[in-house]
């Protein structure tokens, strides 16, 4: 009887302590989510901060939302074009600098800009002729780049504005970005309600996901249009930075950069960068790549073991001793080095935009997939949800 006893204790006093153990984990996970909801103080100092940046000819008031780490490292983003207007971090002796390329003021992005920091969609990159079918039904696009389509048309997701969220976890901050784009808004069929969100943690990464859903077939190529110049100095050309990118093959174009559909080895070619090499080394050889794109401008093919993320690029200014490397779950990556610009263009510094003071790493599907059946499918249909992702992160060398 006592023995009976002893161990009825026992169970009580087990049921209890399991109770305490479920509450406390549903109050922990309950938690976790009130953080990110009520957007509470950051920790790890990290912090985020939110000031006006003008206002655009309708009236509507732009926002400019900066996070900050525990290292310095600053990342400043604008609700027009999901921008990222600034992105500052430590050179080899923990000098904080600019290594984005943008505007002071809204007026410089509301001005022609070429994609400076922006959000691309709903197709990154080129479409042959403005056209492509879905099941029998002809779309045409925009015909903003020659002949071809580009960026996502006239008013792209480069120059709406974004419904901005602050996020705030625990060792991470974010900012996530919405926005609905309607049906045949630029000639795009569906209803997309598209989810950016940059997030920003302690060990200098930047990670960018994309999310989007469409209530009729459609197709979604999204990117980041960031220029960099590792250096901190927009009047320096970028051609010493060193870049890498994890690629075998690369996609050569026609004379107006639409894809050829071959898959050219990059062995013994100046789009050889499986050995990290500076971008000038072999930019002005003669070559008919390079001839068309007036410099890089091509999308590499990426190697990949899975769609996870994976490897997709490395720059390093030698200088500066910065560093970023670049990860992907897309198969594609655009290396432009900043061809188009021509010193019009005033930076934030004082100077202008030199030919080659900022280059890109775009990751992306192939441009022009809709018209070419080899390449990986952009087709999003109603019961799918895309989804993407890139980090950048910074460290010296
Ligand atoms: C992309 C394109 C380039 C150019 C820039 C913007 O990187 O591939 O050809 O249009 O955008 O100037």
């Amino acid at each position: 009887m006592k023995a009976l006893k002893i161990s009825m204790q026992f169970l009580l006093v087990l049921a209890v302590l399991f109770l305490n153990v479920q509450c406390k984990g549903k109050a922990e996970n309950e938690g976790t989510k009130q953080t990110e909801i009520a957007n509470k103080e950051p920790k790890d100092s990290l912090a985020i901060s939110q000031e006006d940046f003008g206002k655009l000819p309708t009236g509507e008031s732009i926002q400019k939302y900066t996070m900050t780490n525990a290292n310095g490292m600053v990342v400043s983003v604008i609700n027009y074009g999901g921008i990222i207007t600034n992105l500052k971090v430590p050179d080899k002796n923990g000098k904080i600098e600019d290594v984005v390329l943008g505007f002071d003021s809204l007026e410089g992005y509301l001005t022609p800009a070429p994609y400076f920091g922006a959000i691309i969609g709903r197709y990154g990159n080129r479409i042959a002729q403005g056209k492509f079918n879905l099941d029998g039904t002809q779309y045409t696009l925009a015909q903003n780049d020659g002949q071809n389509h580009l960026h996502g048309g006239n008013k792209g997701f480069d120059k709406v504005v974004w419904e901005i969220t602050k996020i705030t976890n625990l060792h991470s901050i974010a900012l996530q970005l919405h926005y609905l784009s309607e049906d045949m808004e630029e000639g795009y069929p569906g209803n997309l309600s598209t989810t950016v969100t940059y997030t920003l943690t302690n060990d200098n990464t930047l990670k960018v996901s994309y999310k989007a859903t469409t209530d009729k077939k459609t197709i979604v190529n999204l990117t980041q249009h960031t220029y960099f110049n590792l250096s901190g100095d927009f009047s320096k050309d970028i051609l010493e930075h060193e870049i890498a990118i994890n690629a075998d093959t690369f996609l050569p174009v026609d004379e107006t950069l639409i894809p050829t559909g071959e898959f050219k080895a990059v062995a013994g070619t100046p789009f050889d960068f499986k050995q990290a090499k500076a971008i000038g080394k072999q930019i002005n050889e003669d070559n008919q790549q390079l001839k068309r794109g007036l410099g890089y401008d091509h999308c590499w093919v990426l190697n990949r073991v899975s769609e996870d993320l994976s490897l997709a690029a490395t720059a390093y200014d030698p200088k500066s001793g910065r560093f970023m490397e670049v990860k992907t779950t897309e198969p594609g990556i655009q290396f432009y080095s900043g061809n188009f610009l021509d010193g019009t263009l005033k930076s934030k510094s004082g100077g202008t935009y030199a030919k080659r003071s900022g280059f890109c790493l775009e990751t992306q599907h192939y441009p022009d997939s809709p018209n070419q059946e080899d390449f990986p499918s952009v087709v999003l249909n109603p019961d799918q949800t895309y989804r993407s992702e890139t980090t950048f992160k910074f460290s010296v060398k």
